[in-house]
């Protein structure tokens, strides 16, 4: 079953120290985390200047993609339910000398996006919360038209042989991947209710980049 908030907050309560070395473990096979997380800030399309939402920010590994878009001048919100992340999210912030980045401790699904939001992004995060599709029905409500979503998450490889898929969930167990969520399609709600949607696979299936821009423009 899939987890609650609690459970979710306790185990990257534990992560938070370890979470930015333990991308390693994605280097090693292969799957280049950064690039994914360069890709999906570029379909953002980011001015300088643009106030951008980080959903599930984690320790803010995004922050230096969204810093170098939307420059100094931008807004950086990050929102994310464990505190401990946000500490190291902070941290990072602060050492980086980043004075625009603002931090939320909220649960996404009733996190009320700023008036004024000009990009939303999401990295390994929406598929974890149970409703995803109502999240990102209300942000295309919510956002003003115009404005860009950006979404990357692993997925259940259809493709490949049904034991290896198996064993990938099973190695992302830590991160909190359940049997339950690993059908889970972000991507598919973001083409529900969203206009210009793009949408790349990534790492032989097992990531998917989407991007699409609140209707209403
Ligand atoms: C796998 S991490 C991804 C972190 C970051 N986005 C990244 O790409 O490295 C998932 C994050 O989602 C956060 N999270 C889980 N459920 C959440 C919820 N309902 N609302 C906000 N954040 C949540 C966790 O605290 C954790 O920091």
């Amino acid at each position: 079953m899939a987890w609650s908030n609690a459970e979710f907050r306790e185990q990257y309560s534990k992560l938070a120290n370890i979470y930015d070395p333990g991308m390693w473990l994605y280097r090693a096979i292969g799957m280049d985390i950064e690039a994914y997380r360069q890709a999906a800030v570029d379909v953002l399309l980011l001015r300088p200047g643009d106030t951008v939402v980080d959903l599930g920010c984690g320790t803010g590994l995004n922050f230096p993609y969204l810093h170098a878009a939307a420059r100094e001048s931008g807004r950086i919100i990050g929102v994310d339910l464990t505190p401990a992340m946000l500490e190291q999210a902070e941290r990072r912030a602060r050492k980086a000398g980043w004075a625009n980045v603002e931090l939320v401790e909220a649960d996404m699904s009733g996190y009320r996006f700023p008036a004024d939001t000009d990009g939303l992004l999401a990295t390994l995060a929406l598929a974890t919360v149970p409703d995803y599709d109502d999240i990102l029905a209300r942000a295309a409500s919510e956002l003003p038209a115009g404005a860009r979503i950006a979404d990357f998450e692993l997925q259940w490889p259809e493709r490949w042989p049904t034991w290896l898929a198996r064993f990938a969930a099973w190695l992302n167990r830590p991160a909190g991947v359940t049997p339950d969520i690993v059908h889970r399609r972000p991507a598919d709600a973001v083409a529900r209710y969203f206009v210009e949607v793009e949408a790349r696979e990534v790492y032989f299936g097992a990531g998917i980049i989407c991007s699409g821009t609140v209707p209403g423009s």
